[in-house]
């Protein structure tokens, strides 16, 4: 199949309007999508994903007053989206229209990205587009366009170029529609601040997203409960000691790639840092071409370049990616809880 590679929001609105299906970035993530009114569409982004049937997707808006056609938004829905929208939050309202896509269910998974750019071309594709994160099934979400285009050249339709995702993890997903509302997912809009709106907020434990009618009520181990977003790599987190530690010794520099905080300013752990380097370029092999390293300021910078650089580890068949544990404070719960799922052994 022949993908259209473009940053033109017209005839990449044109092919959402033909029932194709367009990879698109956003705010958080690539997402990958079709009409949401359009049901043979939207079952063909299943089948590139190879995503699980009973898992339904987000539907992308371009505005509240489209959301409200076609939702029960109440108060507090109002509330939180003239907050936080457009921006990475995805709320699951009562359904109004019942043929939006998925059908069976009488909820909808609603958001409206960011990027102006992207809002114009959802406008323009006539109404709201279904899309979950472009990824395989199970691996992490992309933030990268190179690795878009690696992914979903000649399996798409379509292929939008615009400004590529900051924030780096999949949106907060609320529900509204329990007894009390839910944090289902957490992300870059963090309980702390949903409280305000929210006081009532519950967090199903452990984190998950599929509805419940899909998810087993039998205890099973983590490992089969959990979603994962992990990497081919085996996923490490580790502590702040442990990190430096690892860093010293007791792990194949070629085959072992880090990404945290420490190391960027201390001194003495820089030394560290580029005695590693020193055995890496000395082992050659090519294998400076990819940066086994990824030092990060904050939760933000680490969280924004968490999915890019797993992609880039799996891609230098790096066997371990030792992960440091993010911060307290703001950014953490995103951040840990992807890492977390990670890290989960397959
Ligand atoms: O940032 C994001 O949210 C990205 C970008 C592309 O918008 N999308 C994304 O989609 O992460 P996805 O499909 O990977 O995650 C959507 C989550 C899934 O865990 C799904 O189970 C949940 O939202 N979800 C969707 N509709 C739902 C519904 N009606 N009730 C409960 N959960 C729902
Ligand atoms: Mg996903």
């Amino acid at each position: 199949m022949k993908t259209l590679i473009s940053s033109d929001v017209r005839l990449l609105a044109n092919l959402i309007q033909e029932g194709k299906v367009v990879v698109f970035p956003t705010e958080t993530v690539y997402g990958i999508g079709a009409s949401t009114k359009n049901e043979v569409a939207c079952l063909r982004v299943y089948e590139i994903k190879g995503r699980p049937k009973d898992n339904p997707l987000i539907a992308h808006f371009h505005s509240i007053e489209e959301i409200e056609k076609v939702c029960v938004l109440g108060e507090l829905g109002r509330k939180l989206l003239e907050k936080y929208a457009p921006g990475p939050l995805t709320l699951i309202l009562p359904k109004k229209d019942k043929f939006l896509f998925p059908k069976e269910l009488d909820t909808l998974a609603v958001r409206i990205p960011k990027n102006p750019v992207i809002r114009e071309w959802i406008k323009l594709s006539g109404g709201a587009i279904s899309a979950p994160s472009a990824n395989l099934s199970g691996r992490p979400s992309l933030t990268k366009l190179a690795d878009v285009v690696r992914y979903f050249d000649g399996k798409v339709d379509g292929i939008l170029i615009a400004e590529e995702p900051s924030y780096g993890i999949e949106s907060t997903v609320v529900s509204l529609v329990g007894e009390h509302p839910a944090l289902l997912r957490p992300g870059s809009i963090e309980s702390k601040e949903l409280k305000i709106i929210l006081p009532e907020l519950v967090f199903p434990n452990p984190f998950e997203t599929l509805p419940v009618e899909s998810v087993s009520h039998v205890p099973l181990s983590p490992g089969t409960k959990y979603k994962h977003y992990a990497p081919s790599a085996q996923v490490l987190l580790v502590s702040t000691d442990e990190f430096v530690q690892s860093l010293k010794a007791g792990f194949d520099p070629k085959a072992t790639a880090w990404i945290g905080f420490s190391l960027s300013s201390n001194e003495e752990k820089g030394k560290v840092l580029s005695e590693r380097k020193d055995v890496l370029s000395k082992e050659g092999e090519g294998s400076l071409e990819f940066d086994h390293f990824s030092f990060v300021s904050t939760n933000e910078e680490y969280t924004s370049k968490l999915y890019a650089f797993f992609e880039a580890c799996d891609l230098a068949k790096v066997q371990t990616i030792i992960c440091e544990t993010p911060k307290p404070g703001k950014g953490w719960e995103g951040l840990i809880n992807r890492l977390e799922k990670a890290s989960l052994r397959k």
